[in-house]
């Protein structure tokens, strides 16, 4: 085998933290000879880049290896050899307990350490290598940047990791356990990141963290710089005309971000803002450090600066003790704060947060049932909200081709996907698209199509 012909396969399980990494640990593959393939039956190097936030995580990881370990077989039957690492978040949470389960695993790699990749890959020749520990050295100081080749591959929209980890410790989550303690990167390894994103025609940047808006970056004078100043910073470059950011603790939404919203037109107008639950009494056993109505006069603020934000949020039901006066609370809040998206999950407790152990666990079917009415209130929310949009003129990104011969799929500045008819060339365009219909999860748009002395629809706040 030539060190040019070697294929690796990353599947990516879990967050856009964990694409942005499974595209780092390409950067960091491909120094060391390996090209990316999509098939894995043709894959010398195997990686799972797991996620450990919910339910049985650990389990389907297991029995993916399992399959995994079917085509190794095969492939060896063709005098093929095959690694198999496991990254991420369960890699971070089981370490050596993924190659006392599964032997058939190489190498088990937690995410502050895919910097190391490439020399622990030649060390797990001989034998089965778990690194967990988190390393003195920051992994962004020595991953290789990633190459023009793969960044124009990659299309108009690109994430960047700004911050990880988190100092929050919620009582459900494994994320600061997972993820370590907060890091923020410094400005200008920033700037430089994303201008090689701008040159290689990146033209949406969605800025990452655990903890997004707790960014506090170095300067390269050794000030201190907060998100807003880095988003003006990164908006001057030119070619980046969106930027967004994601996700954000109500706890860090400072004044100075709040301006950056009414003030810089790149900065997107959507907020991913999570809440969790309605009920201060939940909020705080979450520890969540913010009440119900500090959270409603935050939206409002923020609504004062940038009226038509879209809102987004995340929510937990069946948090141990929640009563149905609880989740009475929580379905009140959505209507309060009109979400134009949101995300919910049953809890699912993880092993070694505080929460699993607290008594009162919620039975599933409460959940369930919790889950199904909570959903269904947040799918009105979006789709009045996607309604009031019809008969508008947006901007729309340009991403990707759609199901239909013919069919585009772009963004809106609201992070809804709109479908219109545009050649393929048309990808990395933002087109002025005009609104003709809305369902749920996606708009359908025309380029031209409104007469221009037509009156403009209803302001989109309104529909709240
Ligand atoms: N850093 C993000 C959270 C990332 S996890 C933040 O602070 O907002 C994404 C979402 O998963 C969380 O917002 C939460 O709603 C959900 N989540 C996290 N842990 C969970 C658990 N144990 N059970 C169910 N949902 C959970
Ligand atoms: Fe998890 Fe809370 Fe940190 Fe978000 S803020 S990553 S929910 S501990
Ligand atoms: Fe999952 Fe880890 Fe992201 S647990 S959500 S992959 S930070």
């Amino acid at each position: 085998m030539t060190a040019s012909s070697k294929k690796l396969y990353i599947k990516t399980f879990g967050c856009q933290m964990n694409v942005y990494d499974s595209g780092r640990m390409n950067d960091a593959l491909a120094a060391d000879g390996f090209e990316p393939t999509d098939a894995p039956e043709n894959a010398d190097l195997i990686i799972l880049n797991t996620c450990h936030i919910r339910e049985k995580a650990a389990e389907k990881v297991y029995s993916e290896i399992g399959r995994l370990k079917v085509l190794r077989e095969k492939r060896r039957a063709d005098g093929k050899e095959t690694m198999i690492g496991v990254a991420g978040c369960v890699a971070q949470a089981e370490g050596e307990e993924i190659v006392r389960r599964a032997p058939a695993v190489d190498l088990v790699i937690g995410p502050q350490s895919y910097h190391r990749l490439p020399a622990l890959l030649r060390k797990a020749q001989s034998g089965a290598v778990v690194e967990t520990e988190f390393p003195q050295e920051d992994k962004f100081d020595h991953l290789p940047a990633a190459t023009p080749k793969r960044l124009r591959q990659a299309g108009p929209t690109a994430f960047l990791t700004i911050q990880e980890g988190c100092d929050k410790f919620c009582t459900f989550c494994v994320v600061p356990y997972t993820r370590g303690a907060e890091v923020s990167r410094p400005v200008a390894a920033l700037i430089a990141e994303a201008g090689d994103l701008a040159a290689a025609g990146v033209r949406e940047v969605t800025l990452l963290g655990q903890n997004v808006n707790a960014y506090h970056g170095a300067d390269t004078d050794g000030a201190t710089v907060g998100l807003a100043g880095l988003i003006e910073r990164l908006a001057a470059i030119t070619g980046l005309d969106r930027i967004r950011y994601t996700t954000s603790h109500p706890r860090d939404m400072d004044d100075a971000l709040i301006a950056a919203h009414r003030d810089i037109p790149a900065l997107m107008p959507y907020l991913h803002l999570p809440v969790q639950s309605g009920s201060d009494r939940i909020l705080k056993a979450m520890n969540r450090r913010h009440t119900r109505d500090s959270y409603l006069r935050l939206i409002e603020k923020i609504r004062a600066a940038r009226p038509d934000i879209a809102l987004s949020g995340d929510f937990i039901v069946g948090f141990p003790g929640e009563t149905d006066a609880d989740f009475a609370d929580t379905l009140r809040i959505v209507e309060e704060a009109g979400y134009a998206q949101a995300f919910s999950f049953k809890y699912s407790p993880r092993p070694g947060t505080p929460a699993a152990t607290m008594d009162e666990q919620v039975p599933e079917d409460v959940k369930k049932e919790r889950l199904a009415a909570l959903q269904a209130a947040i799918n009105d929310g979006q789709q009045a909200f996607n309604t009031a949009m019809v008969g508008r003129d947006v901007d729309i990104l340009i991403e990707k081709p759609g199901r239909k011969p013919g069919q585009m799929v772009g963004r809106s500045p609201y992070l809804q996907s709109v479908i219109v008819d545009l050649p393929t060339e048309s990808r990395g365009d933002i087109v002025t698209v005009t609104i003709t219909n809305a369902g749920p999860n996606s708009l359908t748009g025309m380029v031209g199509g409104r007469d221009r002395d037509e009156p403009a629809a209803q302001p989109l706040e309104a529909a709240f």
